[in-house]
């Protein structure tokens, strides 16, 4: 989720390049950013903790020199805490090497043991470091780069875009991906690496997009590609017709649309952190939580605020009903006010997007102080909650842009579903079978978030053939709080006044003010509830509302279609999944809805994205 760029060209300056590229990229992270060009004296390298203003500063402070030839990053911290020495490039361990660094590699731990082990040493807490010792060790052996370069790609699992210079070779800059975005630009005399368009839009249109296993060779003249045995591969030039501003949003009109687009991608990534398909168990040996810390626990409370909030129902529902461990879920700003029973037998697991919730951060200190162990699920690398929890599970959503959660959201489920497969296993609630079949399960969810991101146009045209006064979202079990998410996001960006129910309390009070104008959303996904829902929407149809039901495709369609006057399916898939999958039709209604009423979809009125006040 950072920012990579890379110049090299005949004049002298890429320095000014590379920082005009960064700026350009700055929105993808900024807790630290870094450079490294080539000089006369060989390769220079800076690098600053936070913002990009923090490393021109010291640039000019400095001095540095502008060189014709460099790559630069700006870093969203996964592995490592934002500091100087985290920030990227990162050298490898006889300097002969430099290397910019998207993405995750998942066995850096077992690779940087095999290097520690051989002789190297390590500066830095991330993974990113093992990439240029790797290379390097290659390289003297070969003394060929691309060979280098493809021999240590091979080694890796994970994800990667990569910038790399070789000392030796002052005349080149090299480029490689595998499921993290890169590009090449086209220029006079110049040419240019990015992870991103905007980065290089101000000085050129004409771009290579890498594809997986793609090796870049760039030098002033010439870009060649090649592939993992160095045989040339043809890409076609794109054209880049976008403007800047768009361009930033990767095309998209909003970076909530983008950020709804890029779930399948950062779900894989939140799930491959922790489970590989060859693991009997999800990895959590990290989070201290073992079969006798679970034993001796007399309570779990899940803390949150708004949709992490969400994410915390549903995580409560999972882990009583498969792991059978009862667990409390409470908003933040109650939780730290009502002198909640907190002791040493306490697990307090608070769940927050940026880490940086003054109620949440707040309950999280006053769990610590009465002795309870607390475990943060946080998206921000960094942030106050992942410093102060005693343990942290990081979902890897990566920079949530808009002010109305999306992919976190997504993220935050892909933890609470792992979470529950290592209660139920610890506890012998789950047999080794049954894992297997989750795992598949997971494994294959990205790719149905795919499948329902495909719908885009259907439901938009659902979205331009209501005009609802007021929306309730209605629901048994799972589903209910699937509709808790789906109303807020309707509040926050169409400024539509929703509420959700669970569907059997419609008839205790709601239910008294459906007339003609409601629109009724039915979230009905749960097999074993389906029947009980459908006869409650006909309750509210009955009284004149418009009923929208959104249920999954191997449902009994016919008894639904008996009372939706529309429907959204998704595709069949584990129970225990559709709060995630049923949640992206509710969050492309709500984004057609605001923008359908001409709205600022990405910075909703009177909204903030990390409420640090009170
Ligand atoms: C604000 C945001 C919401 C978010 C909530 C909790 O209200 O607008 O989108 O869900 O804070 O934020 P957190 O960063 O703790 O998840």
């Amino acid at each position: 989720m950072c920012g990579i760029i890379g110049y090299i060209g005949v004049e002298e300056k890429a320095t000014n390049m590379i920082m005009e590229g960064l700026s350009k990229l700055e929105y993808r992270g900024y807790d630290s950013a870094g450079i490294a060009i080539f000089t006369p004296s060989g390769i220079c390298v800076e690098k600053t903790k936070g913002k990009l203003v923090n490393l021109a500063d010291h640039l000019a402070q400095i001095g540095f020199p502008q060189g014709y030839a460099g790559i630069g990053h700006t870093r969203w911290a996964t592995h490592g805490e934002p500091s100087d020495v985290n920030a990227h490039p990162h050298w490898s361990q006889d300097h002969s090497v430099v290397v910019v660094h998207n993405g995750i590699i998942e066995n850096y731990a077992q690779l940087r043991e095999e290097l520690i082990a051989a002789g190297d040493t390590f500066l830095s807490d991330t993974d990113t470091e093992i990439i240029p010792h790797i290379i390097a060790r290659y390289y003297r052996e070969d003394k060929d780069p691309v060979q280098a370069i493809s021999r240590a790609i091979q080694r890796m699992r994970g994800s990667y875009a990569l910038g790399i210079m070789f000392a030796d070779r002052p005349g080149e800059l090299y480029a490689a991906r595998k499921d993290s975005p890169l590009i090449v630009g086209l220029g006079q005399n110049e040419n240019y690496i990015a992870s991103d368009i905007p980065a290089v839009l101000a000085h050129t249109r004409d771009v290579y997009l890498l594809e997986d296993y793609d090796i870049a060779i760039l030098n002033t003249e010439e870009i060649r590609i090649v592939d993992l045995e160095g045989n040339p591969v043809h890409r076609e030039i794109f054209h880049v017709t976008w403007d800047v501003a768009s361009a930033e949003k990767g095309g998209f009109p909003h970076f909530m649309l983008k950020e709804i687009h890029e779930q399948p991608h950062v779900v894989r990534e939140t799930l491959a952190s922790r489970l590989q398909e060859n693991m009997d168990a999800p990895k959590m040996d990290d989070l201290g939580i073992s079969k006798e810390v679970l034993d001796g626990l007399e309570r779990i409370y899940m803390v949150a605020c708004g949709t992490a909030y969400h994410a915390a129902m549903v995580g409560k529902y999972l882990i009583e009903r498969v792991a059978r461990l009862s667990t409390i879920v409470e908003t933040a700003s109650e939780f730290r006010y009502r002198d909640p029973i907190i002791d040493e037998k306490t697990l307090v697991i608070v769940v927050s997007q940026s880490g940086e919730t003054a109620d949440t951060l707040a309950a999280l200190r006053m769990s610590k102080q009465a002795g309870a162990k607390v475990l943060g699920i946080v998206n921000v690398v960094g942030s106050s909650i992942s410093r102060e929890a005693d343990y942290v599970f990081y979902t890897w959503a990566g920079p949530e842009i808009a002010v109305a959660s999306t992919k976190a959201y997504s993220c935050q489920l892909a933890a609470m579903y792992l979470l529950t497969a290592h209660f139920a296993l610890l506890r012998g609630k789950m047999t080794p079978q049954e894992f297997h079949d989750l795992k598949g399960d997971l494994i294959g969810l990205p790719a149905k978030i795919g499948e329902i991101l495909k719908k885009e146009e259907e439901i938009k045209a659902i979205v331009d053939s209501v005009d609802p006064l007021n929306v309730f979202y209605v629901g048994r079990g799972l589903d209910y709080y699937t509709g808790m998410e789906g109303s807020l996001k309707l509040k926050e960006i169409a400024y539509l006044h929703s509420e959700a129910y669970a569907a059997g309390e419609l008839k205790h009070g709601p239910i008294a003010m459906i007339e003609p104008g409601t629109l009724v959303i039915g979230i009905v996904t749960q097999k074993s509830l389906i029947e009980k829902t459908v006869s409650n929407l006909k309750e509210v149809k009955a009284r004149g509302a418009q009923v929208l039901c959104i249920t999954t495709e191997d449902a009994d369609l016919a008894l639904i279609q008996s009372v939706a006057d529309q429907m959204i399916t998704i595709p069949d898939c584990n129970w225990m999944f559709t709060s995630l999958l049923a949640n992206i039709p509710q969050q492309l209604l709500a984004y057609y809805m605001s923008v359908k009423k001409g709205y600022d979809v990405d910075k909703p009125r009177n909204l903030a994205k990390s409420v640090t006040v009170e």
